[in-house]
């Protein structure tokens, strides 16, 4: 008889579908200039999951990363929370946010937001510590 490992971790990610789904959504990557497929796969609040892939342009700077283009996803798929996320390139290798889109993920996760790292999953405290988020905006006086 054979046996399957359980794909669903304690925390209840299924962490082995969030990297496929990344490494998938890298092949959609249009990355002409730097040549690095990059694909975000994340889980939202309420089970589904979204993807992104970095888009570049001739003018470099104005590139677009994966996490970008996945919370553009999130928002055009329903909104909501991210609750998990993973980054890989084309190829499989484990690629972790950028600075900036720490930031961006950030928005739409908070310190919950678990995040695959060389580390293991980790939550936001430990990717981006000591975060600027919402709450140190002040707030609109009526
Ligand atoms: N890239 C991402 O898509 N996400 C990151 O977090 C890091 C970098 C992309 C941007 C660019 O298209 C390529 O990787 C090389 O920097």
């Amino acid at each position: 008889m054979t046996t399957s490992a359980a794909t669903v971790s304690t925390d209840g990610v299924d962490w082995q579908a969030l990297r496929g789904a990344a490494v998938a959504a890298a092949q959609a990557a249009y990355c002409p200039y730097s040549h690095l497929q990059v694909g975000a796969a994340a889980m939202v609040d309420d089970g589904r999951v979204i993807t992104g892939c970095n888009v570049e342009n001739a003018s470099y700077g104005l590139g677009l990363c994966a996490e970008c283009t996945l919370v553009g996803q999130l928002r055009l798929s329903g909104g909501g929370r991210l609750v998990a996320l993973a980054c890989r390139s084309g190829t499989g290798d484990l690629l972790m946010p950028c600075g900036r889109c720490r930031q961006v993920i950030y928005e739409f996760g908070g310190t919950d937001l678990l995040v695959d790292t060389p580390a293991g999953p980790q939550d936001m405290t430990w990717v981006l510590p000591a975060a600027f988020g919402p709450e140190h905006l002040p707030t609109p006086s009526s």
